[in-house]
């Protein structure tokens, strides 16, 4: 007999629609679709918080505690979203998240993604952990963009590995590929899961390196005193990093003022203020909360890009405020892909840029750099 594979819901799983479904109005849209369309294992993996998801649900709160005061009189004649980051344009301040194993949810995971994001000339962080190797990916999206007749940046998020010779590989590959970023994620190298990839779904990239454990077992030393304790990130390593490639390198998933400076001083060219969407350590702090105070730390520096809760164009414009520089978004890429696919994610970016051109219309700014403090109400 053959096996149906069930959804949260308990219903079958729904294969993607091939259309944009009608009743989708806003980028938030999307996850109230993929439930259905989303194995139930993989469904609760990616929706799921560390813990009790104090961080995950503080993460949306903390960015709809902030309020927006518009300026409707204004001249937008000359508006645009485009921005330069590390010497690189992008079209609009939002971008693509690492998120791996996307075939998790689509069998043409990372390809139609990458496809949808170049053709919207959206940036994507491509993860080690993705289910289709960094050149698939890179050859896809060259192959989009050549089509659209236009170039958008795709950076490469770097998991360190437990040899650094294979991260050095994972590096030399990423550049030949045309990567033109090194993110390397500080975040999440001890965390909780008990998530089984299933049949099919497998870390393309890692083929033949040794695979890292993160989680920790049930029995005898629990962290402190194990191997897990050598996956922990140090300065050195990001020393090392430094000094391996030309790239820029982008540090993801500072929360602190002390880290960010210390970053910086060894090199970063970017940060991503992240709590890596909640997933890894509960009740720590929101990005967006943190960010002025990282702002003020590295005193313009360095870009600071935020991820972690970003559902809309609004949260877009209020990180922008608080001294971001873009914003990414991670599983609502998933969400489209899972929903329809390459038109999913399409649609989403979309969407995504349709509210963002009506936030920033709304509170009168033409360009990025005009959305200061200004636009959000100050609490006297
Ligand atoms: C992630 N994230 C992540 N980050 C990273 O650096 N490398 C990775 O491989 C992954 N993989 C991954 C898988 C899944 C299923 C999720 C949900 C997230 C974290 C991601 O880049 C980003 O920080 C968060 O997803 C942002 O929060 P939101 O937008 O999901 O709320």
């Amino acid at each position: 007999m053959e096996h149906t594979m069930r959804n949260a819901l308990g219903e079958a799983v729904r294969a993607a629609h091939t259309q944009i479904p009608a009743d989708i109005r806003c980028a938030a849209d999307y996850e109230r679709h993929a439930i259905h369309h989303i194995e139930a294992q993989a469904w609760q993996h990616i929706q799921s918080g560390a813990d009790q998801n104090l961080t995950l649900s503080h993460n949306r709160a903390a960015l709809d505690a902030l309020r927006l005061v518009p300026q409707p009189v204004a001249d937008l004649r000359h508006a645009h979203t485009r921005i330069e980051l590390l010497g690189q344009t992008l079209a609009s301040p939002l971008l693509l998240a690492p998120v791996a194993y996307q075939r998790l949810v689509h069998p043409e995971g990372e390809l139609a993604t990458v496809r949808a994001a170049m053709a919207l000339q959206t940036g994507m962080v491509v993860s080690t952990l993705s289910s289709f190797t960094l050149e698939e990916i890179a050859q896809a999206g060259q192959a989009a963009a050549t089509e659209m007749g236009h170039s958008t940046p795709r950076w490469f998020q770097l998991y360190m590995q437990p040899a650094r010779e294979h991260s050095l590989q994972l590096i030399r590959r990423a550049e030949a590929a045309g990567y033109t970023a090194i993110v390397w994620t500080v975040d999440a190298s001890i965390k909780r899961s008990g998530f089984a990839l299933p049949h099919g779904v497998e870390a393309a990239n890692l083929r033949g390196m040794p695979s890292t454990q993160h989680t920790p077992p049930l029995l005898g030393p629990i962290l402190f005193g194990t191997p897990l304790m050598q996956q922990i990130p140090t300065w050195d390593d990001l020393r090392w990093l430094r000094a391996q490639t030309q790239l820029p390198i982008i540090v993801k998933g500072i929360l602190s003022p002390a880290q960010a400076q210390q970053a910086v001083d060894l090199g970063a060219d970017a940060l991503i203020v992240s709590n890596h969407g909640g997933r890894v350590l509960d009740g720590v702090v929101s990005p967006i909360e943190v960010l002025p105070a990282i702002a003020q730390a590295v005193q313009g520096q360095v870009p600071l890009l935020l991820d972690s809760g970003v559902r809309h164009g609004t949260d877009v414009v209020k990180a922008l405020a608080l001294g971001a520089s873009a914003a990414l978004i991670g599983r609502p890429q998933l969400y489209a892909l899972a929903t329809a696919g390459l038109v999913g994610v399409a649609h989403l970016l979309h969407l995504l840029r349709a509210e963002l051109e009506l936030t920033m219309a709304q509170l009168g700014c033409a360009t990025v750099a005009d959305i200061t403090p200004a636009v959000l109400w100050q609490q006297r």
